[in-house]
Order: C-alpha cells, then structure tokens, then sequence
C-alpha cells in the first residue's frame, strides 16, 4: 500500500432506526470486513445541526423512516460526506409521483398515471381512465392502503373513506392504471449500474411484493432487462436500489424504485450476495471519496 487513504480504514456509516434482517446482514458483512470501521447512526437518537465535520466517509441509507432519511441525508451530504443513495434520488424514489414523472421523462415505460388532490376530480379522473384503477398513497409501501378500484360503487366508497382520513397524503389521490400482469411482479437490484439479479415475486393476489406474501423465484437478468433496470436506476439518480416492474403483453413495465430496499425474500432465490455487494459497492464509494478529499488538499 502506497498512499495513506489505502491504508486508512473505510469510515462507513449505516443511518437506520429498526433493525431487520436486511440491516443485520449488512452489520455482518460490515463487520466482517478488516477494512472497514463501522458506525450506527439511530436517526432516533441523533441530533443534527447545520454545520457538523462528519467524521465518515459514506453513509448507507437503511431508514425504514423517508422524512427522516431524507433530511438527514441532505444534511451529511452537505458536510462532504458521500450517501448512498444521495438525497435526491431517496427523494423521488420516496415518492410514487416523482418516480413516475422521472421515469416517463427518461422514455422508461411506465404505468399511465393521474394525480388529482380532491375526491371530486379524483373520481372525474378515474372514470377518464377507466376501470380497474389502482390508487395508492404517493409515499407507501409495502403494498399498504393501495386499492384495485373495479367500478363506480367502489371509487367512490374508497374516495369518501380517504377524504375522512386526517393525514395530509390522503389526500393525494395517486391513480394508476391496472397492469394485467401473470399472477407474478419482478424485483431487480441494481448497483452501481449493473443489475446484479432479479427475482420475480409470485402470488395468487394482485399485491405480488414479499410484505403481502409474494414468493421469491430467481428471474434472470436478460440485457433487456438490465439495461431497463440501470436506466430506471439512472432516471432518479439511483446508485444502489431496487427496480419493481411488471410483465405486459408489450414488455416490462417499471413501476417503482426503491432506495432503502428490502432483500430478504430475494436472497432466497438469487444466487448474487446482496449484501455483500452493497458493502463492497460502499468501501469502493468510500475510497473514491477518500482520494477526492486527499485531492482537494493537495
Ligand atoms: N398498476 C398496477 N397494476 C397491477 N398491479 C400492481 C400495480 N401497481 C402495483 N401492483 C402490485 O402491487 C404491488 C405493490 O405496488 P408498489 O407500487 O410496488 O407499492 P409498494 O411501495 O407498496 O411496494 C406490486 O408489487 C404489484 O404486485
Ligand atoms: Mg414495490
């Protein structure tokens, strides 16, 4: 080793708040690494001011919680430390309407969608699409509070149970149109610009994701979709996420990215170590910065 930061240690930092079996494998594998330090950061217990020298090379994102994701995010990357992902891409990845927007302005096939802020218009806009619709909360997940509306009796239960909800997002009314999709949906992972793997997600309900019970089956990465993949990746400035499509009769269909992503349900059925590779990616992250810094002292 010839330089100083080859011999430094890699400074990593997991920012998370629960602790699953995703973020446990990646505190193995962190650990398991000699050349990297390793540092929680509980956005629980943090407290944050507007100038801090942040005493690590990268942060890894692994916040079940967005908001506060996001805002730390922005706060360390404005301190010089490299995060992975940056608070731009867990900003529109964070959100159903901004990935939709980024996609379809990146000419990445995507499901048609409506956003409309009241139930009035909400419900003009669906009988212009047309049934069945899907509508879902714009900053959701695990298949929560999503709903396939078949007809007119339907939408209009579900929008006047919404607009006596409290929070702020029900009343975002996020259309999509149905996908008919083959009993099955596909997760790919995408790192650093290369889909490492795919599994597709297959279950008797129309919510296939592994939270609502969809079962993991390897699906190989074609170069059809890996280039999908890495240019949905790219569309919201995704370094390390997760890229949700469905099947159609005029090929794949994206319909989500996720930054934070789950990977338990896949490793059952690829054979990529996903862990591995997103720590790998953050040590080659952190050395990169590393240099970066070392260069600008020069
Ligand atoms: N437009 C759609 N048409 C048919 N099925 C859909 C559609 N959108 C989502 N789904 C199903 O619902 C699941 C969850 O949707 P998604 O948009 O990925 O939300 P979440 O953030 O909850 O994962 C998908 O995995 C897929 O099985
Ligand atoms: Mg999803």
């Amino acid at each position: 080793m010839n330089s100083q930061s080859e011999e430094r240690k890699v400074r990593l930092g997991l920012l998370l708040s629960n602790i699953r079996l995703e973020e446990k494998l990646l505190i193995q594998e962190a650990q398991r690494r000699p050349d990297v330090e390793l540092t929680l950061v509980d956005s629980r217990e943090i407290v944050l001011d507007l100038q801090n020298e942040r005493s690590l090379d990268v942060l890894l994102d692994r916040d079940i919680s967005q908001s506060r994701a996001m805002h730390a995010l922005q706060l360390f990357q404005n301190s010089g430390v490299k995060t992975i992902n940056s608070y731009e891409a867990v900003r529109v990845g964070g959100d159903k309407l901004l990935t939709s927007k980024a996609l379809h302005d990146a000419g990445i096939h995507t499901p048609r969608v409506r956003v409309a802020f009241t139930p009035e218009s909400a419900l003009s806009a669906i009988e212009e699409m047309g049934y069945p619709v899907v509508l879902k909360p714009v900053d959701g997940s695990w298949g929560r509070l999503m709903a396939k509306i078949e007809n007119r009796i339907a939408a209009e239960a579900i929008l006047e149970h919404k607009s006596h909800l409290s929070s702020y997002f029900h009343s975002v009314f996020y259309l999509q149109e149905w996908i008919q999709k083959p009993g099955r949906d596909i997760r790919a992972f995408v790192i650093e610009g290369e889909t490492i793997c795919a599994a597709y997600r297959v279950s008797d309900h129309w919510l296939t994701n592994a939270a609502r019970g969809g079962r993991a089956m390897e699906c190989a990465v074609t170069p059809e979709l890996h280039q999908l993949c890495v240019r949905a990746a790219r569309a919201v400035s995704g370094e390390c996420l997760a890229i949700d499509l469905m099947e159609t009769s005029n090929g794949f269909t994206v319909h989500e990215v996720n930054c934070a992503m789950e990977f338990k349900e896949s490793l059952k059925a690829v054979k990529a170590d996903i862990p591995a590779r997103i720590i790998d990616y953050c040590i080659k992250a952190a050395r990169a910065a590393q240099h970066q810094k070392e260069y600008q002292h020069v």
